[in-house]
């Protein structure tokens, strides 16, 4: 949530700012501003809505000067004004502050101020942060550090999360940065440094990288930085090289990030399972997990913890992993877990799977199960992200830069890899070795099953047209296909705004068959599998209360034509795989009605990529 960017050197700071802040973009797009230093005063310009409005009146504007911070803002306290837009300036002109996160005490410290003299303009927390470095700089006078001094000592008194960036008008060769709990990233080119909430934001200036962890300060100027801890204490900075391919980030021929991505699965698939199939053992390998075999059978539960999408990819992970390796598996939600205080045993592996690796709530919930004591494992896409940090050991996903707001490739690639955990877990155990050979096998194949549904396209683009104009849609599946029936509903949710819900395809009746009408429709998984006939009579059960019905079927379920009103036929596949080709059909559905009704599919209302606030 939220995208910060600070540059310090020779070139002109506003252009970079404004590419840094079109990168970052979908942590937050309500609206975008920056502050560059020049000459006695602070150019300040904000916009609400897109970092291009932003980008529009820098062009109306001279922006001078080397040294400058940006922020691209999800509103969190305040409403979309341009007043609360960042960065925010103090009372008395001194200092400009960028801030992600959330000022949980900023009430009090804002009484505490406006005691003293100090006005505000916004109703937000970040300028209640702000304004007591002011008040904290005016109070040191003569104190040498003053600048960062009174950074260092506002930062004691708050409450919450943050990561920040902080100009002042006397010290313009410096920035100081800050994190607690929302990532903040230093940048090292040549006679220049950036800070940033994501490497994405400069990877195209340099590679060279410092992660800041939580309650570090950093002290930034254009030949280089400091690091300490807020309470004093040294930090060895270690500089890290991020291997990053500037295209990833581009558009190419497609219209949407989404899209884009959608069609990158087969790709990324094959990145996942790279150097992973063990053919040998008929099993999977990973390089960090940081367990031995022996120790990976003393686990006698497992407890996976994710918020929204990955939170699917969980249950599809609890049924593969329960079924092959038979150890009992449990899913939770990151944000329930982490306040739950749930009595864990004593040999149970807590797994976090996230995406961005930055998530707050699954964040907290990796940091709590390690403070229990509990061995920790995580399933990421961004490498050197806070979760892939701190956890016990972990699994990259490869997938690519994600950029769409709407998880996708992301999605597949967990569940992928949920499966080889599956195998890997299962030989450990009983899976025979045929049996990890015959899913090893499915494994391989999938790519390019994955290809066939997407040549299938057209197909689905003219089905979502015809259902573009629908007032709500029920997603149904059984067994493994419910989590992708829950996904397929919040794909489409979050990016055409129908409301939608997934639901287990018997479970449909104890309730939400009372929406079934022409204007609802629903989507059914009809799989070859001991749940067809059953799933056949749920799907009945709609078609007779006038319900439209697109079923998602399997070649080999050989699936009676009048029975629903569109088909999309998938191929067939081991039951481990199965999961991971349905949600191809249900992406690019969701995606084309989206786009049917002409929604910012990339940047969906209300939401950002990255949530790292609670
Ligand atoms: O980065 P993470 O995987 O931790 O993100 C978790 C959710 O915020 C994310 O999956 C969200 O639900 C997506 N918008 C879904 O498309």
């Amino acid at each position: 949530m939220c995208g910060i960017v600070g540059y310090i050197g020779k070139q002109k700071a506003a252009s970079i700012l404004l590419d840094g802040l079109q990168r970052l973009e979908y942590r937050g797009y309500d609206s975008a501003g920056l502050a560059v230093l020049s000459g006695e005063k602070f150019s300040h310009l904000r916009r609400t809505g897109r970092v291009k409005n932003l980008a529009q009146a820098a062009r109306e504007h001279s922006l001078f000067g080397g040294t400058g911070i940006g922020h691209t803002r999800w509103a969190t306290h305040g409403e979309v004004t341009e007043a609360n837009t960042h960065p925010h300036v103090s009372s008395d002109e001194k200092f400009a502050l960028v801030h992600n996160g959330v000022i949980e005490n900023y009430l009090g410290i804002r009484k505490f101020l406006e005691g003293k003299g100090y006005e505000f303009f916004s109703s937000t927390d970040s300028e209640a942060l702000v304004n007591l470095i002011a008040y904290h700089y005016a109070k040191e006078q003569n104190g040498t550090d003053r600048f960062f001094e009174s950074v260092r000592k506002s930062l004691l008194h708050v409450e919450g999360t943050y990561g920040l960036g902080v100009l002042c008008l006397d010290e313009p060769g410096e920035i100081i940065g800050a994190r607690k709990g929302s990532p903040l990233i230093v940048g090292l080119g040549d006679g220049e440094s950036l800070l940033a909430s994501d490497v994405a934001a400069f990877a195209h200036h340099t590679q060279n990288v410092v992660y800041l962890n939580d309650s570090e300060i950093v002290r930034l100027k254009a030949g280089g930085f400091s690091i300490s801890t807020i309470s004093q204490e040294d930090v060895e900075a270690v500089v890290q090289r991020v291997d990053w391919q500037v295209e990833e980030s581009t558009l190419g021929d497609f219209s949407h990030y989404m899209e884009k991505e959608i069609f990158e699965q087969p790709t990324a698939l094959e990145n996942a399972m790279r150097g992973r199939l063990d053919e040998v053992n008929g099993t999977a390998k990973f390089g960090g997990l940081n367990l031995t075999a022996s120790e990976f059978r003393q686990v006698d539960r497992i407890l996976f913890c994710a918020c929204g999408t990955a939170w699917h990819a969980c249950l599809v992970a609890e049924y593969l992993i329960e079924r092959f390796a038979r150890i009992p598996v449990e899913v939770e939600y990151a944000s329930e877990f982490r306040y739950r205080n749930a009595p864990l045993d004593k040999d149970t592996l807590v797994f976090v799977i996230s995406q961005s690796g930055e998530t707050i709530d699954t964040l907290a919930a990796l940091r709590e199960a390690r403070r229990k004591g509990f061995r920790t494992l995580a399933i990421t896409n961004v490498v050197g992200s806070t979760i892939a940090r701190e956890t016990d050991g972990g699994i990259y996903q490869y997938a690519g830069a994600e950029i769409g707001v709407a998880s996708t490739k992301a999605f597949t690639s967990q569940i992928l890899i949920s499966a080889m955990v599956a195998l890997y877990f299962g030989r450990l155990r009983d899976l025979s070795y045929q049996d990890g050979i015959v899913l090893i096998q499915a494994l391989k194949n999938l790519p390019d099953q994955i290809r066939t549904i997407l040549s299938e396209a057209d197909h689905i683009q003219k089905i979502a047209r015809k259902y573009a104009d629908a007032e709500g849609f029920l997603f149904l599946g059984r067994q493994v296909m419910f989590p992708i029936a829950l996904e397929g509903a919040l794909k489409l949710k979050e990016i055409s705004y129908i409301h939608a819900e997934g639901y287990p395809a018997a479970e449909m009746k104890h309730g939400p068959i009372a929406l079934i009408s022409e204007t609802c429709p629903s989507l059914l998984f009809v799989n070859n599998d001991e749940m067809y006939h059953k799933t056949l009579s749920n799907l009945q059960e709609v078609r007779a209360r006038k319900g439209r019905v697109i079923a998602v079927t399997t070649l080999d379920a050989n699936f009676p034509k009048d029975l629903a009103n569109d088909i999309i036929t998938i191929p067939s596949a081991h039951e481990a795989v199965q999961p991971i080709l349905a949600s191809i059909p249900v992406q690019l559905l969701s995606y084309y009605i989206a786009k049917e009704r002409n929604c910012d599919v990339d940047k969906p209302r209300n939401l950002a990529k990255s949530v790292t606030v609670e």
